[in-house]
């Protein structure tokens, strides 16, 4: 039988999860160095340079970068308490996939678009743009597996930055035992800030502190602490 040469992987970007982890990242005091585990092409690595627009039921709340609106504009329903008052500063974007794809490569944007569905239009669209803002400040990607390499990237962060290892859909594709080796290499570096959103039955420890229902939402937890209630693509944020 021929062998099966695989030229690409499945794999999805979604910009859109800045709009989720904006409320937990503007809390913090910068300057950021932002470590992405499962980065993708890296477009949840900008959260600085998207226009946010939180609907909060009484009223669109905008918030832009300092240069201006950005291109890339982010729709998020929230509770008025929740909304973000600030973009981060960040100083340093860097992550780690199993295949890094580069957002300036115009074949391997059509790919990711091509893999968005068919209906979700306003995605496809926001993803060719968010791409075109990481092409112009290229993030520094390596190609690696997630437990092995964000030690060092940790290590490697600008002295003087709050560090901050984030990761969105990822850890669904650890198995478990590496997931919870990965929980621990968390917990082992207290000086990192740690940000989870993941789904369900991803992470237990954090899963478990809650009390309702997930309904098909995603949790974004600071350090091991469920903080919200997401929707997977970052269009809806429920503070816990
Ligand atoms: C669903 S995508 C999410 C990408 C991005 N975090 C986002 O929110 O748009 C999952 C990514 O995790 C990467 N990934 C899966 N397992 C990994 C591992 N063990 N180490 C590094 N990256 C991994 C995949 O290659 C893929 O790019």
């Amino acid at each position: 039988m021929e062998p099966v040469i695989r030229e690409r992987s499945t794999q999805t970007n979604e910009a859109g999860r800045c709009a989720v982890l904006l409320p937990v990242l503007s809390e913090l005091e910068g300057p950021l160095a932002l470590i992405e585990a499962g980065a993708s092409a890296g477009l949840c690595l900008y959260p600085d340079r998207y226009s946010y627009r939180y609907d909060t039921g009484d009223g669109i709340v905008s918030l832009d970068p300092p240069a201006g609106p950005s291109a890339v504009e982010l729709p998020c329903r929230i509770d008025p308490v929740s909304v973000p008052r600030r973009l981060p500063e960040v100083v340093s974007r860097s992550g780690v996939d199993l295949n890094p794809l580069d957002a300036g490569d115009p074949a391997q944007v059509e790919w990711l678009e091509a893999l968005v569905w068919p209906e979700h239009d306003a995605r496809r669209t926001r993803l060719g743009t968010a791409a075109a803002i990481a092409a112009a400040e290229p993030p520094a990607l390596l190609r690696g597996d997630l437990l092995e390499t964000v030690p060092s990237l940790v290590a490697q962060a600008p002295r003087g930055s709050r560090i901050v290892v984030f990761h969105s859909a990822v850890l669904v594709y650890l198995e478990p035992d590496r997931r919870t080796r990965f929980v621990e290499l968390m917990r082992s570096m207290p000086d990192v800030t740690w940000i989870s959103n993941e789904g369900e039955h991803v992470l237990p420890s954090i899963t478990g502190q809650l009390t309702g229902p997930i309904s098909g939402r995603t949790v974004v937890a600071v350090d091991g602490v469920p903080r919200a209630l997401v929707g997977p693509h970052g269009q809806s944020y429920e503070a816990l």
